[in-house]
């Protein structure tokens, strides 16, 4: 017999109350779909289903009404629904990130005596991840040539490129013609005076026609959108050559992998939860993926490149560089700092790392998808 739930139980699983749950009811929103012999109320898997993806929409403040139409919508399946919900949380985490950044920032200007406008206020509330962190970008983010190479190599000889997830635009080739992606307004009015033009959009709903670029780029990017899949899927539709750097998360191989996480960040193991494997990220690009070395003295200052220059990670402007460290949290990245110090202080990283320093090349899972 198919498992059902009375309403009272369903209230208490959920942390809601009964009278939601009749609410709820009565404006058609989740119906019942059983009832007891008694003829109260009874709740059947589907049911339970379809109230956790309201639930999950309230939690992300949407009106009951436009739930509905989520949740009714019938282009889509639960696969669908489910990571389009999930796509929405991870917005939410990293808005609520780029919040905590924004008041340590006014905390940091208060103890200071410097108080932030009002403006600079309600700022916080608007921002993505990018519009927070992005003003910190240009101090150690640039073109790392070596992997330039690798990335122009791949787009061959593309005319016309699409580069999603633009940011300042360290890696969009001069001698092609450039259309930029970039979502974020910080990042768009980051960019030189002479990049390539720039349209506000996300990877997910790229507002071009059907194979309108000789090739897409998307460099260190994919692991911010909402919906990877969905983002490369935009790609492959909108270009006929993909090329995308990326990071391999697959299995627990990335833990060992870097000494920062493995050591000192195990938080960084909270970032990739959920994130597709490398195969489903190859396959949505319907290529090859090719590992990418990172050079010791790499120019491009993201997460892993100081692998060999440990003293770096001190540097508060490598690390408000890098979303990374805003997004695992300041408790997270004040402790695996001041740790980091005490062991490069006392010789012990150095001790622990002695084979890195024969290496001129890392293999830290980065990855160049072409398809
Ligand atoms: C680490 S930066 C990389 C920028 C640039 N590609 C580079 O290599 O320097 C990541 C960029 O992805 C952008 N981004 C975040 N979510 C996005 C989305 N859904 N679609 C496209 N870009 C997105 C951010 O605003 C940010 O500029």
């Amino acid at each position: 017999m198919e498992e059902r739930l009375t309403v009272g139980r369903v209230a208490e699983l959920a942390g809601v109350t009964v009278r939601t749950l009749h609410h709820y009811d009565e404006i058609g929103l989740l119906r019942p779909s059983m009832r007891s012999a008694a003829g109260y109320r009874a709740y059947s898997a589907e049911d339970v289903e379809r109230l956790r993806e309201v639930l999950a929409y309230r939690r992300l403040g949407f009106g009951l009404r436009e739930i509905a139409d989520l949740v009714d919508d019938p282009a889509t399946d639960t696969v669908a629904r489910l990571r389009r919900l999930r796509g929405l949380l991870l917005e939410q985490r990293d808005r609520a990130a780029a919040m905590v950044t924004a008041i340590d920032r006014e905390l940091e200007a208060r103890a200071m005596g410097i108080r932030t406008t009002p403006e600079e206020q309600l700022k916080v509330f608007g921002a993505q991840l990018y519009d927070a962190i992005g003003s910190a970008y240009p101090a150690t983010r640039r073109t790392e040539p070596r992997i330039a190479a690798r990335i122009w190599d791949a787009l061959g000889d593309a005319r016309t490129v699409l580069n999603v997830g633009a940011g300042t635009g360290s890696y969009e080739p001069r001698d092609r013609d450039v259309t930029a992606v970039e979502p974020s307004a910080v990042m768009r009015a980051l960019r030189p005076a002479d990049a390539a033009p720039c349209v506000a959009a996300t990877a997910e709903s790229l507002p071009f026609e059907d194979q309108s670029f000789d090739a897409a780029m998307a460099i260190s990017t994919v692991h911010h959108w909402p919906d990877p899949v969905a983002g490369l899927r935009e790609m492959r539709r909108v270009a006929r050559r993909v090329v995308v750097l990326t990071y391999d998360a697959d299995g627990t191989g990335w833990r060992q992998r870097f000494w920062l996480t493995r050591d000192y960040l195990p938080e960084f193991a909270d970032l990739l939860v959920g994130w597709p494997s490398l195969a489903d990220l190859t396959r949505a690009v319907g290529g090859r993926a090719e590992p990418v070395l990172i050079p010791w003295d790499c120019a491009d200052g993201f997460f892993e490149a100081y692998w060999r220059r440990p003293e770096a990670y001190l540097d508060e402007h490598v690390r408000r560089a890098v979303s990374v460290w805003t997004r695992v949290g300041p408790q997270a990245e004040q402790r695996a700092v001041s740790r980091l110090h005490e062991d490069v202080s006392a010789g012990r990283w150095a001790e622990r790392n002695r084979d890195l320093v024969t290496l001129d090349a890392a293999e830290l899972g980065l990855r160049l998808l072409v398809g």
